[in-house]
C-alpha cells in the first residue's frame, strides 16, 4: 500500500497552482463561493469564513446563515451578498432556499460555528445527500455526520474535510492521541470513504489517499479561536478559481500559514481578524 506520494508543501508547488488573474475577466471568472455557517450563538465564524473566501480571490461570496451573523457580516464587508435566517440555528426548512442559492455556485463551504441538535444534523445530512457541489465540511459540518459517516458514500461531488485532532478522533472513533499527525490514517479514511481530508495542527496533513501533502508554513499565532474557519473560507475562495479540492486545500493551507507568519509584532498576539488582513500580503509573497 506503499505507493503512495507524499510531499512537502512548497512555494513552488503553491505557486504553480495557484489561479491566474486574467486582465479580460469579471466577478464571475473567478467563482461563486457559498458558506453555510454560523447560528445565534456563534455569528463570527459565518464571517470570517466568508470574507476569508473573498481574500484569496474569489469574484463572488454568498453567506447563508442565522440571525445576527447576516448583519454583522454586512457591517464589515458590504461586497458579501448575505441571507439570514430568523431561527436560531439550521433546520430542515433552510434546504429549499440553501438550494435555490446554491445554483449559481461553484463550491460550497460548510460548517463553521453550526452548532449541534437533532434538527441541525438533518439539515446537514440532507444537503450532504441532494447538492452535488463540490463541498468543503468544517468544524460543526464534521461532528454533525460523526454518527453518520456512511452520508459520505452518497456525496455526488468532490467532498473535502477539514477536522482539527478532536474533529478527526471524533470522526474514527479514536481517541486523541492515535490520530494526532497520523498520516497513514489519514490517508487509509480518505481512500475508504472517497473523499479528501486535511487534518489540521503545528504541521496539516492532507492527502485523497493517493497523494498526501504536508504543510509546516505556520505559526502559534493559529491556535486562537476562528483561524480554522479562516482556513475553510480561503479553500472555499481558491476552489472557486478553478483548482480541484486537493490543490485548494494545500495551498490554502500553505497561504493561510504563511500569513500568520507575516505577522510581524509578537507571535501569539494577533487576532484572528488581523490573519484575514494578512491574507493579501502572503498571496503577494508566494506570487
Ligand atoms: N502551529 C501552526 N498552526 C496552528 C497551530 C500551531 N501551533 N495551532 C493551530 N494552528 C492552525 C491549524 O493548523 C488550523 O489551520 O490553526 C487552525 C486552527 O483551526 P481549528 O482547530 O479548526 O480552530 P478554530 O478556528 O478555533 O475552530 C473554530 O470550530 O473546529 C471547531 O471546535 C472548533 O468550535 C471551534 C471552531
Ligand atoms: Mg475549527
Amino acid at each position: 500500500a506503499d505507493e503512495i506520494k507524499r510531499n512537502i508543501v512548497t512555494k513552488d508547488l503553491v505557486l504553480s497552482s495557484l489561479p491566474k488573474r486574467i486582465k479580460d475577466s469579471h466577478k464571475g471568472s473567478y467563482g461563486k463561493v457559498l458558506v453555510i455557517a454560523g447560528s445565534k450563538n456563534y455569528p463570527g465564524a459565518a464571517v470570517l469564513t466568508s470574507i476569508a473566501a473573498y481574500r484569496v480571490g474569489s469574484g463572488y461570496v454568498q453567506l447563508v446563515t442565522c440571525k445576527p451573523a447576516d448583519e454583522i457580516a454586512l457591517v464589515r464587508e458590504p461586497s458579501l451578498i448575505v441571507r439570514g435566517f430568523e431561527q436560531e440555528f439550521f433546520t430542515p426548512s433552510c434546504l429549499p432556499t440553501v438550494f435555490e442559492v446554491a445554483k449559481n455556485s461553484k463550491v460550497v463551504v460548510l460548517g463553521p460555528g453550526l452548532t449541534q441538535s437533532d434538527q441541525t444534523r438533518e439539515f446537514v445530512l440532507q444537503l450532504l445527500k441532494e447538492l452535488d457541489l463540490p463541498m468543503i465540511i468544517d468544524a460543526d459540518g464534521l461532528n454533525n455526520i460523526a454518527e453518520n459517516l456512511d452520508v459520505l458514500f452518497q456525496r455526488k461531488g468532490p467532498t473535502l474535510l477539514t477536522p482539527h485532532f478532536g474533529e478527526f478522533a471524533r470522526l474514527v472513533k479514536l481517541p486523541i492521541e492515535a490520530v494526532k499527525y497520523n498520516y497513514s490514517l489519514v490517508e487509509e479514511f480518505s481512500k475508504k470513504y472517497g473523499v479528501i481530508t486535511l487534518l489540521k495542527g503545528a504541521t496539516t496533513i492532507i492527502s485523497n489517499g493517493e497523494s498526501t501533502y504536508f504543510n509546516l508554513m505556520g505559526n502559534t499565532s493559529l491556535a486562537k479561536a476562528g483561524s480554522g474557519d479562516v482556513l475553510a473560507g480561503m479553500i472555499g475562495g481558491l476552489a472557486a478559481q478553478g483548482l480541484d479540492l486537493l490543490s485548494a486545500a494545500f495551498c490554502g493551507a500553505y497561504l493561510h500559514g504563511l500569513a500568520a507568519e507575516m505577522y510581524n509584532l509578537k507571535e501569539g498576539t494577533m487576532l484572528t481578524s488581523e490573519l484575514l488582513d494578512l491574507i493579501p500580503k502572503a498571496m503577494e509573497e508566494v506570487c
